[in-house]
């Protein structure tokens, strides 16, 4: 995809501030450290336009990214990071939680999880939120290149088993160094504009 112009649109912590535009959302969830911002930077081709951190618990707001006017990418706060306060853990489960239940332009919640890693039980946990709101369930599989190519398909394959992935899921395994994923990715963000009646400009 040929891309013009992003912005930050907004950091929001609640609801009042969400961005008030027609076209869609996509949203990335998934524990702290997963790769999130990451991935936002390499399919946008941005080097540091979402903050990332070797330390857990960079993005703790709901940060809005606007692309060329046709979708949001909305990077989550991530979860499960065992060094935050209880009182800081319950503000951001709330924020994930009120964003899934009240948000309207929201298209998907795109599941990311370790590809080296059993999915944990906040993954499982977040997945069946997820699948409340959404119809099917899209994963990412993050860090692809820290694994050896022999380890890639049993690998996969836990994540599918673990997480109960069927026939309607979508898995992407994906790599914010070496770019494995980011077409396959990127048709099906194509695909969600065009179902939501918007125009891509490939
Ligand atoms: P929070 O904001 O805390 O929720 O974390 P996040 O999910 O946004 O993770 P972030 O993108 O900040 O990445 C965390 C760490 O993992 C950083 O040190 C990244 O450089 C590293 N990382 C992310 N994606 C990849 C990847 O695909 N491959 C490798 N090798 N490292 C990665
Ligand atoms: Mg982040």
């Amino acid at each position: 995809m040929n891309i013009h112009k992003v912005d930050l649109t907004i950091s929001a912590v609640n609801p009042k501030q969400y961005p008030k535009t027609e076209f869609p959302d996509l949203a990335f969830a998934g524990r702290s450290n997963v790769g999130k911002s990451s991935l936002i930077n390499k399919l946008l081709n941005r080097k540091s336009l979402a903050r990332v951190s070797q330390k857990p618990g960079k993005t703790a707001t709901i940060n809005f990214y606007n692309i060329d006017d046709t979708i949001h990418f909305v990077d989550l706060p991530g979860y499960g990071f065992a060094q935050v306060s209880k009182e800081e853990k319950r503000k951001w489960g709330n924020m994930i939680e009120t964003y899934l239940n009240t948000r309207q332009n929201l298209s998907q919640v795109v599941l990311l999880v370790d590809s080296r890693h059993k999915p944990t039980a906040d993954d499982v946990m977040m997945l069946s939120f997820i699948r409340a709101v959404c119809p099917r369930a899209v994963v990412v599989a993050t860090k692809y290149d820290k694994l050896k190519p022999s380890q890639r398909e049993a690998s996969l394959k836990l994540v599918i088993e673990t997480l109960e992935l069927g026939g309607e899921d979508i898995i992407i395994p994906f790599s914010s160094v070496n770019g494995t994923g980011v077409e396959e990715f990127w048709c099906y963000v194509n695909e969600i504009v065009l179902e939501n009646g918007g125009e891509t400009n490939e």
